[in-house]
């Protein structure tokens, strides 16, 4: 069988340029490592949580990189004590969860990834990098690259959603923008891939839990954007604080040496997820902190984030011959060589006075706008309710229409929600508005004010309800497992329902909620994951109709969370859907035993999801014209050609994101059903029909086989193009 190889072969390329070159910082970092003490190696290898307090470690030489600060004063305080005072002058690395924004808030990752569209979220990373760097941070703990099917975990909010090529293209983006083109330009900030591996997929979506990902699925699945990211250049890398099969990432010296640094030749910096090293204590892998550092640090680990381990007990392991002075010099490498890259040892400090420059500029403004305006799904507008261009008088209600800090989602430590432009704020300048909130907050339960919001509706043209989740609902250990609108929300949207008045919902959440019945209750309505700061705008440009909806869903959309978790490129049964499920309310009193059309699905849900992942609507209707192969015969080197037109049926202009699948029908394993391969967002005037023409090496259709071989397997593969998941006729093709 003729077989494409990648790994071996770039592996031992990576391998053998970086045994010939030594760079001029390579020269810099042996120069420096030579005059080290082992303490102040150590010291290096040291992340502490804090600002001006640590100035005596730093001038101690006992700290290497520093989190959660973002006074630039406190933070020239420490460095000038790093760079000053302590006895080598090695500048301090100052880290920062810069997520989705720094000051200009962007929306949440999974929104971002929603808008298929790369270039956009490149752009939102350089702005976040421009901002943070203005407040002296140079590391983000960002991209999270954890493949996510299952909404029951809070932190899908901060992925890409369930699929791995759109994981790819998203945390390609983002490192390209955060880092720049070059680490030393004063604005770049080192990205960070995290949490290396396999933590999105906890058990029952419950955060920090065990992991059960076959070697073969974490090849084919979850390593992907982690392979794509390092060779992209990502300077650094996060463990994670799951374990996978019996073995927390901290301390999985496969993943970390034989696969990372081996397999893939990486050589950035690896850094411990938040006192997972500690941890490894209660998963009961190490017997006590000098364990937990022993092996973390034998594992592959450079730099420990808050378990005080490495600093406490490297030394005393060292002497006792348990931890070699090679690995550490090897860590304390890494760590220098991100120094010298980012040109911290020419320009340690920040200038006090550049944040006020850059922050909430109007283009960082302007594009946080646009990606909102990308990323809002549109999931059903009967009659063609939206855009609300006639309307003159609407009803705003909801708890989510005027909430500046929800609406900036998790992980915001430094967007300020008076620069937060709402809905109602932003709805304001279109309409003319009543305005009745009907519920506090998104958990408020008391209906009280609905005779109030029902009165109001008589006297609107139409009614928009903003419901959804406060931001603290999502994220790090915000796990839930009912995925319904919390409160009296839904209440509130039935209610409106009953007034006879266009009812238009826009729901502003950190996840895939199950919205099933609410979509009964209203005539349309858009998704958009907490838009940031400028979601008020964005989504009352789509209201109006001032923009068109083009955002497509990153995960798929259940109709109850009994159903998590649940992708569309999962792999078949042995009895797949053919059409004969059976309901509960199908079933006769006293039924004979049997198995019910013997298909997997659920009794009370059936097979199929709400949406399926990359749907979304827009104003205007688009026709697919059938997929043309240039070639129904490939063979390995070949690349795939398929054309087909595209045409916008309706009245405006708009963008669709075309979508392109493949089946690899018969494999040494199970292959999925479906898998993204390619996409683009196709903007078109009213009536055009344009040719698209997608291209996709046949290489690219390799996967971990039997053998655990990277290969493309010779054999019968179909195709489709399509605006969703769940869409399309296939097209069949050969590779021989
Ligand atoms: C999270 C990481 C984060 C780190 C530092 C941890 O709790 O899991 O994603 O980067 O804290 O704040």
């Amino acid at each position: 069988m003729k077989r494409v190889r990648f790994i071996l072969s770039i592996a031992v390329l990576l391998a053998a340029t970086s045994c010939t070159a030594q760079t001029e910082t390579d020269k810099r970092v042996d120069e420096l490592l030579s005059k080290m003490t082992l303490q102040e190696k150590i010291g290096q290898m040291n992340q502490l949580s804090g600002g001006a307090e640590l100035k005596n470690e730093a001038a101690a030489g006992n700290v290497g990189s520093i989190l959660n600060c973002t006074d630039v004063k406190a933070i020239n305080i420490v460095q000038k004590a790093a760079v000053e005072e302590s006895r080598l002058g090695i500048p301090i690395l100052v880290a920062r969860d810069v997520i989705h924004g720094f000051h200009t808030i962007f929306p949440i990752p999974l929104g971002q990834a929603a808008t298929f569209d790369p270039a956009i979220v490149e752009k939102g990373a350089r702005i976040s990098a421009v901002e943070a760097t203005a407040s002296g941070v140079r590391w983000t703990f960002s991209p999270m690259l954890d493949v996510a099917r299952d909404p029951r975990w809070g932190r899908v909010a901060e992925g890409s959603g369930e699929d791995p090529y759109l994981d790819v293209q998203m945390g390609v983006a983002m490192v390209k923008g955060y880092q720049g083109d070059d680490l030393s330009d004063p604005t770049s900030m080192a990205a960070c891939i995290k949490h290396f591996v396999g933590y999105g997929a906890a058990e029952g979506g419950r955060d920090y839990n065990s992991t059960m990902i076959s070697e073969r699925s974490l090849r084919n699945t979850y390593f992907p954007a982690f392979k794509a990211t390092a060779e992209a250049g990502a300077a650094t890398l996060m463990t994670s604080f799951n374990e996978i099969d019996g073995v927390p990432s901290t301390g999985n010296k496969w993943l970390l040496k034989d696969v990372l640094r081996g397999e893939w030749g990486w050589d950035g910096m690896i850094v411990t997820d938040w006192n997972s090293a500690g941890e490894m204590i209660a998963h009961g892998f190490s017997r006590d902190l000098k364990h937990t550092a022993e092996q973390a640090v034998n594992a592959g680990v450079d730099m420990d984030m808050m378990s005080y381990g490495f600093i406490q007990y490297i030394e005393e392991l060292v002497k006792e011959g348990k931890i070699s002075e090679k690995e550490i010099d090897r860590a304390v490498r890494n760590i220098l060589k991100l120094k010298f890259e980012l040109g911290l040892f020419e320009n340690p400090y920040v200038d006090e006075t550049a944040s006020a420059r850059v922050d909430y500029a109007p283009e960082h403004l302007e594009a946080a706008k646009q990606c909102a305006v990308e990323s809002a799904i549109l999931l059903q507008n009967k009659k063609n309710v939206l855009p609300l261009d006639k309307a003159k008088t609407i009803l705003v209600t909801g708890p989510l229409a005027d909430a500046p800090y929800e609406q900036m989602g998790t992980w915001v430590f430094d967007g300020q929600k008076e620069h937060t432009v709402t809905p109602l704020t932003a709805l304001r300048e279109e309409y003319n508005v009543i305005w009745e909130p009907g519920l506090k907050y998104s958990r408020d339960e008391n209906t009280k004010d609905f005779a109030k919001v029902r009165k109001a509706a008589a006297k609107a043209d139409a009614v928009v309800v903003f419901v959804g989740e406060e931001s603290i609902l999502s994220g790090e250990a915000h796990s839930l497992s009912n995925l319904d609108l919390q409160g009296a929300q839904s209440e509130l949207i039935a209610e409106m329902s009953k007034t006879g008045k266009p009812v238009v919902v826009v729901v502003m959440a950190g996840r895939p909620l199950t919205i099933e019945r609410d979509l009964a209750n209203c005539d349309a309505m858009l998704y958009s994951f907490h838009p940031g700061t400028m979601g008020g705008p964005a989504l009352a440009d789509l209201i109006k109709g001032k923009a068109v909806p083009s955002g497509k869903l990153p995960m798929t959309f259940l109709r109850d969370a009994g159903q998590a978790p649940f992708y569309y490129n999962h792999n078949n049964t042995g009895r797949p859907n053919n059409g004969t499920e059976t309901l509960l309310k199908d079933i006769p009193v006293e039924a004979g035993q049997t198995s019910l059309g013997c298909t997997s699905f659920y009794l009370d849900t059936g097979y199929g999801p709400l949406f399926p992942f990359g749907y979304g609507l827009s104003y205007t209707t688009f026709e697919y014209g059938a997929p043309v192969l240039e070639k129904a015969e490939l063979s390995e080197n070949d690349v795939i050609r398929v054309s087909f037109d595209l045409k916008n049926k309706g009245k405006y202009e708009a963008t669709e994101v075309a979508q392109l699948y493949v089946q690899d029908c018969v494999g040494s394993v199970v292959r999925p059903v479906k898998e993204l391969k390619r996409f683009e967002r196709i903007t078109l005037a009213p009536g055009e029909t344009k040719t698209v023409t997608f291209e996709l090496p046949v290489a690219e259709l390799a996967f971990w086989n039997f053998d655990m071989e990277y290969v493309v397997e010779p054999g019968d593969f179909r195709l489709w193009v399509a605006g969703d998941s769940a869409s399309g006729e296939p097209v069949s093709f050969v590779v021989k």
